[in-house]
């Protein structure tokens, strides 16, 4: 629902009123607990040359989401430091409802998805918000609003840690810690789908789920240490990090590949000294945005290749209970919140 907000002028002379396109939005003015959660009346955003308006379905959530709120971040706020009110998130599913000047890639009514502008704010927990077109592309019909918007970040990680960064091959074995989340659960697929043979970890109630997703070995992380399963992985993802890291070296065989997603503090410095020392490449990513990816996605989706597996979905006013879900470090899949 587009609202709309009226600002009462005096110049001394004649009293006048803007009229300003206004929307809902969950923004903070702090940083803090989910209890800096505001969902709240805001300006609605407009398309500059080269940008789409979306009206906004639906909204994923990822863990950056969370930490986002908690402190400022170098990824997300960049040397000069975030500007506050600060609408969080960045996947985003919905439809095109305006374009900017010379866009002739999408047409208003198209559905499309997207994780604009990351690490830039994206505005995602919002009624509407603005998108660079090449960082959109169309919805995959076979998903509603609801799935699609859980896909972008989760996905374009895992595609482009396993493929543009690991160069993952057919035939390759690959080890990818933390298999149940919202990274692994792409990752087991897309490696399968590439004809890799894929081993992971998860604990004992997720192990049939990432089975279904298709692993080929699955190791419960409570009770076995993976490296007693395998020693000799072309490629390990390492979507849990921290100390977990170590385990990643002890897995991979020499001239293999450690891709590193949680950025923790000192872990670009140990993951750099190990695969010196053992003769492995090693990388700390940081997913970008990426509209030919997701439509390449988008065509694997639609033909059954790969899914979304959505463990919960909460209304946009509801995003505190979405942040404490996704906190919780035990999400099946992706956690979305839906946009009225
Ligand atoms: N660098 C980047 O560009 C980038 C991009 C995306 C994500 N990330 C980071 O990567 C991490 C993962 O992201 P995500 O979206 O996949 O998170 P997520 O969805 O919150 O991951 C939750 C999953 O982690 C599993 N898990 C927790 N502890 C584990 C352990 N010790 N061993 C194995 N599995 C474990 C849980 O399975 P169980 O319940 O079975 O334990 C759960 O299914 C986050 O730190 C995120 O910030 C970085």
């Amino acid at each position: 629902m587009i609202h709309e907000m009226f600002e009462m002028c005096d110049d001394t002379t004649r009293s006048y009123k803007i009229r300003m396109a206004t929307m809902k939005a969950v923004q903070i003015h702090t940083f803090g607990d989910v209890d800096v959660l505001k969902y709240e009346e805001t300006e609605r955003p407009e398309p500059q040359a080269g940008e789409v308006l979306v009206r906004v379905r639906a909204a994923g959530v990822n863990p950056v989401d969370y930490v986002s709120r908690q402190r400022a971040i170098p990824i997300t706020t960049g040397a000069a430091g975030v500007s506050l009110p600060y609408i969080l998130g960045w996947d985003i599913s919905g439809e095109v409802v305006a374009l900017g000047a010379g866009v002739t890639e999408f047409a208003v009514g198209d559905a499309v998805y997207g994780m604009p502008r990351f690490p830039g704010e994206a505005k995602a927990y919002s009624e509407y918000t603005t998108a660079p077109v090449a960082d959109l592309a169309r919805k995959p019909q076979r998903l509603s609003y609801e799935e699609a918007a859980a896909v972008p970040l989760a996905a374009l990680t895992s595609w482009q840690a396993l493929f543009d960064t690991a160069h993952l091959q057919a035939g390759q074995t690959v080890f990818i810690a933390g298999g149940a989340g919202g990274t692994g659960h792409f990752a087991i697929q897309l490696a399968k789908w590439k004809g890799a043979k894929v081993i992971t970890t998860t604990s004992a109630r997720n192990i049939e789920f990432v089975r279904s997703l298709g692993a080929d070995v699955v190791v419960d992380y409570t009770q076995q240490a993976v490296e007693d399963v395998v020693k000799d992985a072309d490629v390990v993802l390492d979507t849990v990090g921290g100390e977990n890291l170590r385990q990643a070296f002890k897995v991979v065989k020499p001239g293999g590949t450690v891709v590193l997603l949680p950025g923790h503090k000192g872990m670009r410095e140990l993951g750099e000294e190990l695969a010196a020392r053992q003769g492995v490449t090693f990388a700390l990513i940081l997913v970008h945005p990426d509209g030919k990816e997701l439509a390449e996605m988008a065509q694997l989706f639609d033909a059954g290749k790969l899914t979304v597996h959505v463990d919960a979905t909460f209304p946009l006013q509801e995003a505190a209970q979405a942040h404490k879900l996704s906190e919780s470090g035990h999400v099946r899949g992706k956690v979305v919140l839906t946009v009225a």
